[in-house]
Formats: structure tokens, sequence, C-alpha cells
């Protein structure tokens, strides 16, 4: 029989298990994330066998609690993210890079809480003083809220306190990577401890029906476990992105039991903290100025809410060697293909330019909705000649190139006439779904060969 190792290395962002060290995890093919670990406790011999068990009732599909309450935070955007306020017993994850506004966002989140809620609501920081929090409620003018705050990171004294007290409301954990259990060896912040200490915590949310958010850093060193150990152990998980730079913020569901996934809530960082933003088309088309080559405005959809972005390319000579590709806000090799059906469909070649391509404002988009919007900067900075600006641009780009339809092009074409455009590049197919191709002042893509409003 094969020995037990006598330890092992543990992938700090994506948890898997290897036996030896090596550079690169072979799961998630993150570099320098693997770090030795002890062996989990052998599991006791005959669990299995069935013995001593309870027989578990069986119950029909149909009966209470299918539609769960729900509880507004406050905060219109981040209960759209949640799919329509949060649920008791539910555990969030709030992801994102340290310094994104994750601790402001639950303050700001937690204080509107408590002021409309009876029962307690709890921030838990492990990372800051209770002065430095509240200093920052302070400035946030959030002073008067009833949060009830404490500054903490033993997993044994946050259970106890959790479980001796009234049920809280919401409890807030920030962040999940300070707390450790004593009854593990391994450092706080490592896969172990943080498997084991959101384990904990999410029973005692589902047990005593709290709504808890474990907030989690995003790490690129690999000396703190990644959020991404913990996704499949919660019922949401929510990632806070936005460019270093950008005052917007983007909420994004990545996972939710109890609604739709992919739905965001856009923010605004400002000397106040975080600020709702109601109209985010007309918060990314701000800065746009008319008739440059090399911008198009893509009409897309993220979640439920149609959005316009403005999506800038620049093609200028290289330099000699191989040409360089940048890539802010989309996808590296979706820009590849989209050269490549360009080169190859349109005769436009771009082989010897280097290729920029940026989406304004810190949004990432993630659709393959923005091919002929790509394309049409593209074509538009190639050639010099302006897209025409009151024209937005949607459509999916197959390899023959021809223009696909896309989802909610009815949704596309409402906002972008909401915005004032008066003209639609699209695809001429109806839209995916089975939808209603919309009326209006559509101009259609001729399908094979249509690379943009100035191609050829
Ligand atoms: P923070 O919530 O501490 O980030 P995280 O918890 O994700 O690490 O946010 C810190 C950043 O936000 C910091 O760079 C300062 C900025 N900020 C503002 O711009 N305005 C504010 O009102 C607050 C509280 C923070
Ligand atoms: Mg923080």
């Amino acid at each position: 029989m094969a020995k037990p190792p006598s330890s092992r290395f543990v992938c700090q962002s994506c948890g898997a298990v290897h036996r030896k060290w090596a550079g690169r995890c072979d799961g998630c093919g993150e570099w320098n994330t693997l770090v030795e670990e002890a062996p989990p406790e052998a599991v006791p011999k005959g669990v299995t066998a069935g013995k001593g068990g309870r027989r578990i009732g069986f119950v029909g599909l149909k009966g209470e609690g299918a539609t769960p309450p729900r509880r507004s935070t406050g905060i219109g955007e981040l209960d759209r993210v949640c799919g329509g306020g949060l649920v008791p017993g539910s555990v969030l994850l709030v992801g994102g890079d340290p310094g994104i506004g994750k601790s402001t966002l639950l303050l700001q989140a937690t204080a509107a809480l408590a002021t409309q809620e009876a029962p307690p609501v709890l921030y838990i920081s492990g990372e800051e003083a209770i002065d430095q929090v509240r200093l920052r409620a302070a400035r946030l003018g959030l002073e008067a809220a009833p949060v009830l705050l404490a500054s903490a990171t033993s997993l044994r004294d946050i259970a106890a306190s959790l479980d001796g007290t009234e049920a809280p409301a919401a409890v807030v954990v920030d962040s999940i990577q300070t707390v450790h259990a004593d009854t593990l060896d391994s450092a706080p912040g490592t896969v172990a401890q943080v498997r084991t200490c959101a384990h904990e915590l999410i029973r005692l949310a589902k047990r005593r029906g709290f709504t808890l958010f474990l907030v989690g850093h995003v790490t690129k060193e690999g000396t703190l476990a990644g959020p991404r150990v913990l996704e499949h152990m919660v019922d949401t998980v929510l990632y806070f992105e936005g460019e270093r730079g950008h005052p917007y913020r983007i909420l994004r569901a990545v996972k939710n039991r109890f609604g739709a996934t992919d739905e965001i809530g856009v923010f605004e960082m400002s000397d106040r903290g975080l600020l709702e933003v109601d109209n985010p088309s007309a918060l990314f088309l701000a800065e746009r100025r008319g008739n440059v080559s090399g911008a198009c405005v893509f009409a897309g959809i993220e979640g439920s809410r149609p959005l316009l972005v403005e999506i800038q390319a620049l093609v200028a000579p290289s330099g000699g060697g191989s040409p360089r590709r940048a890539v802010v806000g989309w996808d590296g090799s979706r820009l590849a293909m989209v050269l490549a059906v360009l080169e190859a469909r349109c005769g436009l070649a771009l082989g010897g330019n280097d290729v920029y391509l940026n989406v304004a404002g810190g949004l990432r988009i993630q659709e393959p909705a923005a091919d002929l919007a790509v394309a049409a900067a593209l074509v538009s900075a190639a050639s010099g000649t302006p897209v025409p600006a009151d024209m937005v641009v949607f459509g999916e780009i197959g390899l023959s190139g021809e223009v696909r339809p896309v989802t909610q092009a009815g949704g596309r074409v409402r906002e972008a006439a909401k915005l004032g455009f008066s003209s639609v590049l699209m695809p001429t197919t109806p839209e995916r779904g089975g939808g209603r191709r919309p009326g209006g002042k559509a101009r259609p893509g001729q399908g094979t060969g249509d690379g943009g409003p100035s191609a050829g």
C-alpha cells in the first residue's frame, strides 16, 4: 500500500493539491502559488458504512420557502446584483483586488441595513483596527448608523460571539483571509485556513439565519488563498472590478443561487465613498470626443441591463519584430480572431502594425456581440475615417466573415435611442432567441464581408 505523503503542496489560487512543489500549478496555470501544508487528518474508518445513521425525510418539490424573502440592502445597485435583495441565511463572497473598495462598499451596505433593521448588523474587521474603521465611517458620514463593530481574527472568538447573542440580521467578515482557526497549524490566509474558517462561518449563517458577507482579496503572489477556493462553498459570488485611475467600479455577480448571474452594479468612487450610478451608459460615454477615427460605440448588455461603451482602437506601424497587440477591457484572443477575419475576409491586413484596443471607462466586456464594434473601430483606425458619431454597433463575427445575431437586440437599440443615437450597425438576421427585430432607423450589416462602416 502506498505510504501517505508526509506533506502536500496546495495551490493558493485554485486549491489543487500536488505531491511535489512546482513553479506553476497544473490546475489553474498560475505561477508561484504552491505552498506546503500539513496533510489533513485521515478520514475515520467506517464512516461510509451507514451504521448508526439517522433516516432522512424526503419531501415533494412544492412547498413553502420556494421564493425566499428578500431584504433590501438600501443600496439599489447592490440589491440588483444580489438578485433583488439579501436572502436570510445566504452567504455572499465579495472578491476583488486590494484597494478596489470592498470595505467601503460593505461599510456603506451595513450602515444602510442597520438603519432599517431591528436585529443587529455586525461588521467584523480583521484587517483594520476599530479606530481606522471609525475614521472611514466618519469620512463617509455614517458614524450615526447603529452598526456593531469589532476587530477580531480568531475563528473561535468570532463563532462564539455570533452564536451566543441575539441572532444578527447580517454579518460582514472583512476579510476571510485574516481569520484563523487555532485547530490548524497552517498560517492565516492559506487554503486550509480559509476553507475551514469559511466552512464554520457558513454553517453558523445557515443555522442562525443571518446573511453573511465574506470579503476575499484577489492576490497575485499566491501568499494568500484567493477567493476562488471559496466560490463553490458560498451562495453568491460578487467580484468588484475597476481600473486603477478610473473612478468607476463594477460589482459583478459571477455566481448566484438566488438570482441571475452576470448582473452588474455600477458605482463611482468619490471622496464621500461609493455613489450609485443610475445611468451607466451616459457615464461611460461622458468623455467621448466626436469625430475621431478609431472609436466606436458598442451597444452591449450586462446582465439584464443595456450598456453603451466606447471601444477605442489604435493602429500604428510596428517598429520591427513581432507586432504588439495590447487589449484593455476585452479578450485578447477574441481580438486576434477579429483581426484574422478582417485580413482573410475583408483584405485588411494589419500584420505589420501594432494594434491597441481599449474599452473606455475601465469596463471589462465579455460578450462576443462586441466583435462588430471592435472591427468597426479597427477599420476606422486603420483607414483614418471616423465612425459616424450618431451610430452604435453590435454583432458577433463568425470565422467566415458573417455577422451573427446576438441576444436582446431590441434592448440595445432602445438604449441607444434613449441616449440620442440615430443609427445602428447590426446583424441582418433576427435576434438570437427568437425575439423581434427592432424597428427604427436601423442600418443592418450586409452579412458576409461587412467588417465595418468604412470597410473596403
Ligand atoms: P477599500 O474599501 O479600503 O478597499 P478594499 O477593502 O477593497 O481593499 O478602499 C480603499 C480605496 O478607496 C482607497 O484607495 C481610497 C478610496 N476611497 C475613496 O476614494 N473615497 C472614500 O470615501 C473612501 C472611504 C475610500
Ligand atoms: Mg478592505
